[in-house]
């Protein structure tokens, strides 16, 4: 499986700590986040993420800031992006198994690098159920065409 991971200047540290974790487990990871502490701008890099999954170079999202909201509303007006952040590992979990999230974000401010591992664990565990879940899915996807 392959990941596409990026990040702002808030959490360049977190993404070395995470893409080093997945590869380390057979991931491949493609890294198209920010390598140092210079500012940037999330969005920007919210949006390479969002594009890799859409296009299928990457078949899910890890996008990671100070607190994971921005890179999640910024991802979230890709369409066919469905970002979630998550600060624990049940939510994580649930948001592939009920809504078939593509992106996770989390906070590199926000959860240290033991828990930020546990939750990326559990989100790539984690299937799609479909069923009642798809019809639901498929209504936030209507949402994007009205
Ligand atoms: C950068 O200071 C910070 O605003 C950013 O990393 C993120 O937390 C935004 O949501």
């Amino acid at each position: 499986m392959k990941i596409v991971i990026g990040n702002d200047h808030a959490a360049y540290e977190m993404k070395f700590v995470i893409k080093k974790y997945l590869e380390d487990k057979g991931y491949e990871v493609i890294n198209v986040g920010c390598d140092t502490a210079d500012r940037v701008d999330y969005p920007d890099y919210a949006e390479k993420v969002g594009k890799a999954v859409i296009s299928g170079e990457a078949d899910l999202g890890i996008a990671i800031c100070g607190t994971g909201v921005g890179m999640s509303i910024a991802a979230n007006k890709i369409k066919g992006i469905r970002a979630v952040v998550c600060s624990e590992p049940y939510s994580a979990k649930l948001s592939r198994m009920h809504n078939n999230a593509n992106v996770l974000c989390f906070g590199a401010r926000v959860v240290g690098e033991e828990l930020a591992k546990m939750i990326v664990d559990e989100w790539l565990a984690a299937e799609f159920l479909g069923e009642r879940h798809a019809e639901r899915v498929n209504k936030i996807t209507a949402l994007e065409n009205k």
